[in-house]
């Protein structure tokens, strides 16, 4: 298969040849620093919700957007290649949440949005990449296929500071020589499982790049081989490395093994079903947890009777479903039961941040509603992404090292913000 990303690679090998992108024989050994600090653990990685003035989309197209390349790539991919293709970032969103990560000695900070849904961490779609006394060219190239995007360049190692404290060394990171899609960030941290990076990496395409998770644990700085996620709703949130944040979350975290559904088990996968007002909507349905979706997705068939059941009306507006104050009175919860427990989204939780109304392209005081047509039937492996809107009311835990997915309440689960 020609890809786009692939010509590009070629354009890129035929660069690197005549103008000294550093293409060539990795020579890590010589130069690699040596020895590091055993870090406290768990440490603990702030990230910022920024509201993108330069959407292109409408909020549940941009998602769409992203969950018909998370889907449609599966259908086109040959097995060897299966996992090669799920790397889709967040691109075009109206709310990206970023984190400041520090790259080479000295660092340099670098504005990255925070992707559960890949896995490749790389710079320069805004900020120019600063080569420093720690960079090493690795010679490869790395390319990334979006479904409304890509991103296409050579690969270094790299020291990466997370934090100020947790300080990886031999990252790899993609410097971006092409990025198209991505506005107002330098680039990825992909925290998704490793396998998505498999096809990254060119000309080696079966091999996988370690992530910053990974390379931590393996260097010993970690105390437990995960991530804990915290968001609140309209406020920042924070990365846990190695472990959780119990200021975070309220009672116990409950865990069920990814999804062996494809392709939902390529990444953060789960089943789960949801109901709303006494009638199952989706019947353990495989899907996805995802820090680059804003919305709740469901498949078309589930979310046709969600809205039937709200009396909700789709606005040509924002492409939200919108509800009348009536309406919003008489709203049920909604209801996810994974791994025999309970998570229940309130009327509240379904709603659209007011304050946020008018930068969907929604009137001030309109009632919107955050769950979004997936634009798939039922049945395909992937029929929900819970998004943001979901993981802004529990705690979530990707427990790489045992493939495993946790959820905890939070004080935001059942408060009403919005
Ligand atoms: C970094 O990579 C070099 C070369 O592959 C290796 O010798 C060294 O042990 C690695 N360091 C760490 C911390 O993994
Ligand atoms: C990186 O960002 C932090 C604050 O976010 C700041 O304290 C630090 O000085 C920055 N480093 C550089 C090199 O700008
Ligand atoms: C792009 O990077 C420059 C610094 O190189 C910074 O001043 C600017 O704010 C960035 N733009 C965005 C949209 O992040
Ligand atoms: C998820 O659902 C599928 C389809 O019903 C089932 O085969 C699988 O065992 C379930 N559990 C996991 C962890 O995949």
């Amino acid at each position: 298969m020609l890809t786009r990303s692939s010509l590009l690679l070629q354009v890129l090998l035929l660069l690197g040849s005549t103008t000294g992108i550093p293409i060539g024989t990795p020579d890590l050994l010589s130069t690699a620093p040596g020895g590091y600090l055993l870090q406290s653990s768990p440490i603990p990685l702030p990230f910022t919700r920024l509201i993108n003035p330069n959407r292109k989309a409408q909020l549940p197209q941009a998602d769409r957007q992203r969950f018909q390349s998370l889907y449609g790539n599966a259908q086109g991919s040959t097995p060897d290649q299966e996992a090669a293709v799920f790397n889709v970032p967040s691109t075009f969103q109206v709310v990206s949440y970023v984190a400041t990560v520090g790259i080479g000695n000295p660092p340099t900070n670098y504005s990255l949005l925070i992707d559960t849904g890949s896995s490749n961490t790389w710079v320069g779609a805004n900020k120019t990449f600063e080569s420093t006394s720690s960079t090493i060219p690795t010679g490869g190239l790395f390319s990334v296929e979006y479904g409304s995007g890509f991103v296409a360049g050579f690969e270094v190692e790299d020291v990466v500071t997370l934090a100020y404290e947790l300080t990886i060394k031999n990252q790899s990171i993609g410097v971006a020589v092409f990025a198209e899609g991505f506005d107002g960030v330098d680039g990825i941290l992909g925290i998704g499982p490793v396998d998505l990076t498999q096809g990254t990496n060119v000309p080696n395409i079966n091999e996988k790049t370690s992530t910053v998770t990974d390379n931590a644990w393996f260097q010993g700085l970690l105390a437990a081989y995960e991530v804990g996620i915290g968001f609140a709703p309209a406020d920042n949130g924070e990365l846990t490395f190695g472990g959780t944040n119990p200021t975070r979350y309220t009672g116990n975290i409950n865990y069920v093994p990814i999804t062996s559904t494809k392709p939902a088990g390529n990444f953060v996968g789960i089943n789960q079903t949801v109901s709303y007002g006494g009638v199952e909507i989706l019947h353990n349905a495989a899907g996805i947890v995802d820090t680059g979706t804003t919305l709740l997705l469901l498949a078309t068939d589930a979310f046709n009777m969600y809205k039937a059941q709200t009396g909700a009306t789709l606005d040509e507006r924002s492409g939200l479903l919108k509800v009348t104050p009536e309406q919003y009175g008489q709203m049920n919860s909604l209801y996810f039961d994974i791994g025999g427990r309970r998570y229940e989204l309130t009327p509240n939780a379904q709603i659209w941040p007011r304050t946020l109304n008018e930068e969907i392209g929604g009137d001030k005081d309109g009632i919107y509603l955050v769950v979004a047509d997936s634009g798939n039937a039922a049945g395909s492996g992937l029929d929900f992404i819970d998004g943001m809107v979901f993981l802004e009311r529990y705690y979530l835990v990707y427990d790489v090292g045992n493939s495993l997915v946790g959820f905890a309440t939070t004080t935001n689960t059942y408060s009403n913000v919005n």
